[in-house]
């Protein structure tokens, strides 16, 4: 019988496991989210984001799932007479390019085989050949365990396409993965907390360029609860359009407070050294599945190169040890396995976890 009140740790990719003192901020007294105390927690959290984000323009903090994101930069920054370059390399990719043509927008896709990155020079190649407003990036592909080469994706769109909006979807990288996000030049970039900021989910943290919400000013038809430039005008007063997860905001402040005391250097390499573990550890009895030169440092996906029934694994340390990592996504489903090594996971974590697979395979 599953007991939902003693669930397994989690070392899927996403949500996962949120350490008791993270917990515990969310169960502090209610603000009132018009007075000066929220204003307060709203406003240090988005100072710290600031520097966490590398961005002096708009963070803000939204009371949706990272999904919500995907909707909200199509729908304020992406006229209906438009055209997206959907950049796909994987299930969360080709998702955001369906939800595009769900808001009724036109897109493009630009498809690679799962497993490759979508680089500079395709994007170049396909932004020469139309015209396009905007294009969507995946940052960190959660199904195939890959990150695309975004610094370099930037670096080509500043140069050459300035006027092309660069929405990227960072919800499995971010913050475990660096976003300098002016510098990159970047109009739309965010994460959903129940990744790396290892936060219960159900909240997401965007940073908008200011070229973004004047942009969303001429869009019709955006809607009210996504609206960036209702957005822009409550975050000039620290608020939040609509009555936002309060208790989120609390463990966010929490959670961005350690961080902004570590140094994003050394968050991104305390990242960096479970990836190379994890992998190190897979290509000893498997594969990883993406080209190692862009395999991910916030989560892996094994390629199941000895043929094991990944749902009976999964099960077998579930039974030990109360802990689950996740089956493959979609088309990888029992073809590769995933395991999460980011947010407040540690390295002694993630050694115990392979420990046991090696123990579960025999
Ligand atoms: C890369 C990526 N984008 C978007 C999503 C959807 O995020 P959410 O479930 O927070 O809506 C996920 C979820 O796993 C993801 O991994």
């Amino acid at each position: 019988m599953p007991d939902w009140k003693n669930p397994p740790r989690l070392f899927i990719p996403g949500p996962v496991k949120v350490d008791d003192d993270v917990l515990q901020q969310l169960a502090r007294p209610t603000l009132g989210h018009r007075g000066k105390e929220y204003a307060q927690l709203h406003g240090e959290t988005v100072e710290m984001l600031k520097k966490i984000l590398f961005t002096e323009q708009n963070v803000f903090l939204c009371t949706c799932s990272g999904s919500g994101l995907w909707e909200a930069a199509i729908r304020n920054c992406v006229a209906p007479d438009e055209t997206i370059l959907a950049t796909c390399c994987g299930a969360f990719s080709d998702k955001w390019a369906e939800v595009a043509e769900m808001c009724g927008r036109k897109v493009d896709r630009l498809k690679v085989e799962w497993g490759q990155p979508t680089t500079a020079e395709q994007i170049d190649a396909k932004l020469s050949a139309g015209k396009y407003a905007a294009i969507t990036l995946v940052y960190n592909e959660t199904s195939t365990g890959l990150t695309n080469p975004v610094y370099e994706i930037s670096k080509m769109m500043k140069a050459k396409y300035p006027d092309v909006l660069v929405f990227v979807d960072a919800v499995s990288g971010l913050i475990g993965l660096p976003m300098h996000f002016d510098e990159l030049g970047w109009d739309v970039g965010f994460a959903s907390v129940q990744k790396a900021f290892a936060m219960p989910p159900g909240f997401t943290v965007a940073a908008v360029s200011n070229r973004a919400v004047e942009k969303s000013k001429s869009v019709p038809d955006r809607g009210y609860y996504f609206d960036f430039v209702q957005w822009a005008k409550s975050a000039a007063k620290s608020q939040t359009l609509v009555t936002p997860s309060i208790p989120h905001i609390a463990a966010l402040h929490y959670q961005c407070e350690k961080l902004v005391k570590e140094g994003m250097e050394n968050v991104w390499a305390r990242h960096k050294e479970m990836g190379e573990f994890v992998r190190g550890w897979a290509r000893k009895s498997f594969e990883v599945f993406c080209e190692e030169k862009y395999a991910s440092n916030t989560l892996t996906t094994v390629k199941n190169t000895r043929g094991i029934v990944v749902a009976d694994v999964i099960k077998a340390v579930q039974e030990k040890h109360n802990t689950v990592f996740g089956n493959g996504y979609g088309q990888l489903k029992d073809k590769t396995f995933r395991i999460a090594h980011m947010g407040d996971i540690t390295l002694a974590d993630v050694k115990e976890l392979c420990g046991w697979i090696d123990e579960a395979i025999g």
